[in-house]
């Protein structure tokens, strides 16, 4: 059988970490001690607290059935009182939906809101999901908002054509380029997408992972967001949860249930024990500032950030100390892939700014999530490249 895969799928652009990734395994295959700075997914452990509760939840057979579409009733209730502790703002349940991941609900979304040919504003660089799974995956054409470093990373809303744009999305605490912003930034956001009928769609899954004091905002504290947006959250980042797939969407009704209609459709809420864990993980939170573990696990990235900002800035290689996320964007003066290379050919694995979007060149993204002597370890096979 010759299966021709439809147009959609052979609109996806090429993936340009396959170049990087061979001579990743031509590495690990001649037995090269590699040192991965190019995932974003967490080396620490989940509190114990919630180990203990999936083993728990997990034992219960009463847990094991079908989830509602649009999550469990105590989950949704627990978001809710989690938005009211943590941003101050007011949710009611029916503007709650439980997601298998953020990324379900970012790639869902469009199903729900975008027609063949629709236009939707993406950041580049950016989470690719935006662009191909969301945008793309559903006849939709990305249209590039640049994220420069001479504005901060964000989009220049005075210079930007809202082209009849559909859909919206913006993500701070940023990935790749860990910028953060204020909520004067958010209010633009949100003054130009209700100026232009956008919906905005905002990827807030770093909101929890910040260093020196800064508390990432809720694009739903800001006056008449709630007409306009809706906000995507995860608890893989929060309590190192990646594998459990659970996160959850909130905000305007409509655009909560658009998105709930699709997932009836397509998949079946999260399983019940992980939503009762995540009831467990987000009651965790006593008020707006971060639960005990969370200070602990950030404390530990940013002893982490600290290192490598440093010694990237110490051999001339231009990046800002991040304030949230895991991330440092590294300015590599030139090819990002070459950049990729060079690291690689002394054991680092990183990623090329490329590989987030044509504005992403000339940077990289090196993550902190191993342990700290392994990234300074990582920190001196780098620096013998810079002698
Ligand atoms: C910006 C951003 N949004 C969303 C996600 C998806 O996370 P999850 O599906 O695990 O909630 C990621 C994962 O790396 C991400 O970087």
């Amino acid at each position: 059988m010759n299966a021709e895969f439809a147009d959609r799928i052979k609109r996806l652009p090429p993936y340009l970490f396959a170049e990087i990734e061979k001579q990743i395994k031509v590495k690990k295959a001649a037995g090269v001690d590699l040192i991965s700075l190019s995932i974003g997914d967490p080396d620490l452990p989940p509190p114990k607290f919630i180990t203990d509760a999936l083993k728990d939840e997990a034992a219960n057979p009463k847990n094991h059935n079908y989830s509602f579409s649009q999550g469990e009733p105590d989950f949704r209730q627990a978001v809710t009182e989690w938005y009211k502790k943590r941003f101050h703002v007011d949710l009611a349940q029916d503007q709650v939906v439980a997601l298998l991941g953020s990324k379900e609900g970012i790639a869902n979304i469009a199903r729900a809101f975008v027609n063949p040919g629709d236009r939707v504003l993406v950041p580049d660089p950016a989470y690719p999901v935006y662009a191909n799974g969301s945008t793309i995956l559903c006849d939709g054409v990305p249209v590039a908002m640049p994220l420069l470093e001479k504005n901060n990373f964000q989009p220049d809303f005075g210079a930007l054509k809202p082209q009849k744009a559909k859909i919206m999305f913006l993500n701070y605490p940023n990935n790749p380029t860990a910028t953060t912003v204020d909520k004067k930034f958010l209010a633009k956001a949100v003054e130009f997408a209700k100026n232009n009928n956008i919906i905005l769609c905002y990827d807030n899954a770093y909101s929890e992972i910040t260093f020196d004091g800064y508390r990432a905002p809720s694009i739903l504290e800001i006056d008449d967001a709630m007409d306009v947006a809706i906000e995507f959250h995860s608890l893989s980042k929060t309590f190192n949860m990646t594998g459990d797939r659970i996160g959850f969407a909130v905000g305007n009704r409509q655009l909560v249930s658009g998105l709930t209609r699709v997932k009836s459709q397509i998949d079946s809420g999260p399983p019940v024990y992980t939503q009762k864990v995540a009831v467990k993980a987000l009651g965790n939170y006593r008020s707006a500032e971060p639960p005990e573990f969370l200070r602990k696990n950030n404390q530990i990235l940013a002893e982490r950030r600290d290192l490598l900002a440093d010694t990237l800035c110490d051999i001339g290689l231009q990046c800002e100390k991040p304030k949230a996320t895991f991330y440092v964007w590294v300015n590599c003066n030139g090819n990002s892939m070459e950049f990729a290379s060079k690291l690689l050919n002394v054991g680092v694995a990183v990623t090329p700014g490329i590989g987030f979007g044509k504005y992403g060149e000339g940077y990289a993204r090196i993550t902190f999530t191993q342990p700290k002597e392994r990234i300074a370890e990582a920190c001196e096979r780098i620096r013998s490249l810079y002698k």
